[in-house]
């Protein structure tokens, strides 16, 4: 089945040449793993030598997913009535006949295996270009930035999880027991810089000489007299990926004019949001105890104080969706604090519009 046959003509709220993450590595196996990515259904599965494929999780015989199925020697075999389709997603046996029909197949998509991610291409195979996965080698020094990595399922729009990370004035409120205690004013009032990039929009703000927030505090195992130098930077690369790297240190020891000093306390993270359907998202993160990287405990404790802030902006984006499905027409107002979720949105508006053109042209 050529990619042409499977070209969708209505515009969708997503570029479809595009890397977007399909799995964290340790996810996929030899037990096939059914999601639903853009609105496509997808079958990941690892073969006997290890290989990790994705193919469209329906067979061309009755049309039964084959995510239903087994990993075999051969590939991996629908459930229903045996064929076994292979790596590539070409038909390679049907039990009880001698020819199998050329176009006995399914459609593969092509899959990348980088830094504890597989990555997808969603598009025409012919445009993925693997030197545009992004990197982010934190996830593959265990040493130095020791992590875990969780996935969330969240029924929201995957650019509302983008806005939320473009604008961090709602740290305070959403999250007053955790990252967003302390110096509420100065939370607000922090200054941003922001500045555009080819595929994005990037950004820093400091907070200095303020009280730490209380999972900062803890994990650095900071007194109530302790005040801080804190800053929180942010990349946002279309369609989905923000990059952040967060942490404070104590007040004086210039941390503004180098941010690579032991002690205090920092992390990088990663979030991927990529898109199941125009409103549900799978919400891939990581999140790295770089402070005391031999602190076994403490990478673990980190893990579970970021994930139940994630919870709090979890059920507010499930709300907004919420909102916004009911009445999607109504205008939405902008505000100061807008400063870097409205050049986030242009950029993916951008990778839309070529993504289109791309298609069109592919489709002719
Ligand atoms: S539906 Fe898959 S083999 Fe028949
Ligand atoms: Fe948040």
């Amino acid at each position: 089945m050529s990619y042409k046959a499977l070209q969708i003509n209505a515009p969708k709220p997503w570029p479809h040449n595009a890397w977007y993450q399909a799995a964290w590595m340790n996810e996929v196996s030899d037990t096939p793993l059914a999601r639903t990515f853009l609105n496509e259904k997808v079958v990941l599965f690892r073969d006997k030598d290890g290989n990790a494929h994705a193919l469209e999780d329906r067979c061309c015989h009755r049309a039964t997913p084959l995510s239903l199925g087994d990993v075999v020697d051969s590939g991996i075999q629908c459930g229903y009535h045996g064929l076994i389709f292979d790596g590539d997603g070409k038909c390679v046996e049907i039990p009880g006949q001698d020819s199998i029909p050329p176009q006995a197949q399914v459609r593969s998509y092509p899959i990348v295996e980088q830094q504890e991610i597989i990555w997808i291409w969603m598009g025409d195979p012919a445009k993925a270009d693997e030197s545009q996965i992004i990197d982010f080698p934190f996830l593959d020094d265990h040493e130095n930035h020791p992590h875990g990595h969780a996935l969330m399922e969240i029924d929201c729009n995957y650019m509302l999880l983008v806005d939320n990370l473009m604008d961090l004035t709602h740290i305070p409120y959403i999250h007053k027991k955790t990252i967003g205690g302390g110096d509420q004013k100065g939370q607000v009032n922090a200054a941003m810089d922001v500045s555009k990039t080819d595929n994005g929009v990037h950004y820093i703000r400091w907070m200095e000489n303020i009280m730490p927030p209380p999972t900062y505090a803890k994990g650095a195992g900071w007194g109530p007299e302790v005040k801080v130098d804190r800053w929180q930077e942010f990349e946002y690369v279309a369609p989905a990926t923000v990059l952040q790297w967060t942490g404070a240190l104590e007040h004086g020891r210039n941390a503004k004019e180098n941010r690579n000093q032991d002690g205090g306390w920092n992390t990088h993270i990663w979030h991927t949001a990529t898109p199941e359907t125009e409103t549900s998202c799978f919400y891939f993160w990581a999140s790295t105890n770089s402070y005391k990287p031999a602190d076994t405990e403490e990478t673990k404790k980190l893990h579970e104080a970021i994930s139940f802030t994630f919870h709090e902006d979890v059920s507010f984006l499930e709300q907004q969706q919420a909102c916004l499905s009911a009445d999607p027409d109504q205008v939405l107002v902008d505000i100061k604090h807008d400063v870097a979720r409205k050049p986030a949105r242009q950029a993916l508006e951008r990778m839309i519009r070529t993504d289109a053109e791309e298609m069109a042209v592919a489709a002719e």
